[in-house]
């Protein structure tokens, strides 16, 4: 008898060593130890057994049994690990393959423009401030002293939304929000943004354009704070040396009011003169309309034309080249990727 326990441990375990998955230690488990199994009709063998070697028997049963158990659960776990390892190897990723390929954008010549000259107002003490490109006629002509029927309302016609709810022609309507959100305290910020008018395009005209507004306001404000302004944002621009030509002009919001030209030197020792800004002295009506009192406060405006300094910063002769997306442009201005 007891030989065939021996028998039937042998058999488990060999059978053990080849079972190859969960499932197949699941049906030895069955054949052997279950209330049917060959070890349960061992047990039910034993009644034919003398009375004094069934302690011995079943004992030997038993110490059988627990010994399949054991080497079962051994089994199962050898499984599980290998499982668990195919698993970790299907899920490993190489990260020596070679990823697809994408090329970086750069940034765009206009805003490296327009960063840039955050930057250099930021360190002067300027706030950057945003206004809607969808603006109302109060803002864009009303209180930049354009009254209806202004003669000066001519060079500047736009798209209109509604009557009286343009595409603001100039960033200069953030003049008069940033006036009366203010409230009588002294002002200085930039404001750049996309501006709109019913123009033709060529080459250096486009019916949308950039411009970086500029306003100060303070008391004893004067034409020499605005002059020094504008100079040291040109030689920031152009360099140490560069010179700047001040011209009067008229701008209905401001008085005096000059066009700013950034000369340049030909190669036969003539000189150039390309305009990049117009600018002046607050008008009193316009610091009044926002709330402040000209005898107390004076003031000095500017509007950057970004197209213009990146036209003359980069040598880009047709301004319709900054709208058209060609990569084999755009891919010149990779080297100021900061
Ligand atoms: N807004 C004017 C334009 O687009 C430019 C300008 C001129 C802005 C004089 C100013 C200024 O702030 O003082 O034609």
């Amino acid at each position: 008898m007891s030989n065939n326990i021996e028998k039937l441990k042998e058999e488990i375990r060999l059978k053990v060593e080849e079972a190859l998955t969960k499932e197949e230690l699941e049906i030895i488990r069955n054949n052997y130890l279950s209330k049917k199994g060959e070890f349960a009709k061992l047990m039910a063998s034993m009644k034919d057994l003398p009375n004094e070697e069934k302690p011995a028997f079943g004992k030997l049963v038993n110490e059988a049994k627990t010994l399949i158990e054991l080497i079962l659960l051994d089994k199962l776990s050898i499984i599980k690990d290998k499982l668990l390892e195919e698993k970790l190897n299907n899920e490993k990723i190489d990260i020596t393959v070679k990823g697809d390929k994408f090329s970086l954008g750069t940034i765009h010549p206009l805003n490296q423009v327009i960063e840039d000259l955050e930057d250099f107002f930021i360190a002067m003490g300027y706030e950057v401030k945003e206004g809607p490109e969808v603006e109302l006629d109060l803002y864009n002509f009303e209180m930049m002293n354009f009254s209806e029927g202004h003669p000066a309302r001519d060079m500047q016609d736009t798209f209109y939304v509604e009557d009286k709810v343009l595409l603001r022609t100039h960033t200069s309507p953030v003049q008069a929000r940033t006036m009366l959100d203010s409230k009588n305290n002294p002002v200085k910020i930039i404001c750049p943004g996309k501006t709109y008018r019913r123009d033709e395009d060529d080459l250096t005209h486009s019916h949308q354009f950039m411009q970086i507004e500029g306003l100060v306001i303070d008391k004893n404000i004067s034409f020499a704070n605005l002059k020094d302004t504008l100079l040291r944002m040109v030689r920031h621009l152009f360099g140490e040396k560069r010179e700047i030509r001040v011209r009067p002009s008229y701008f209905p919001f401001v008085e005096p009011g000059v066009e700013v030209d950034v000369v340049v030197n030909n190669n036969d020792g003539t000189k150039r003169y390309i305009e990049v800004l117009g600018a002046g002295l607050i008008h009193p009506e316009v610091l009044r309309m926002g709330g402040y009192d000209p005898k107390e406060f004076s003031g000095f405006a500017f509007g950057i034309g970004v197209e213009r300094i990146a036209m003359l910063k980069y040598n880009v002769e047709d301004i319709r080249n900054f709208y058209l997306n060609d990569l084999r442009f755009l891919q010149q201005f990779k080297g100021d990727l900061s």
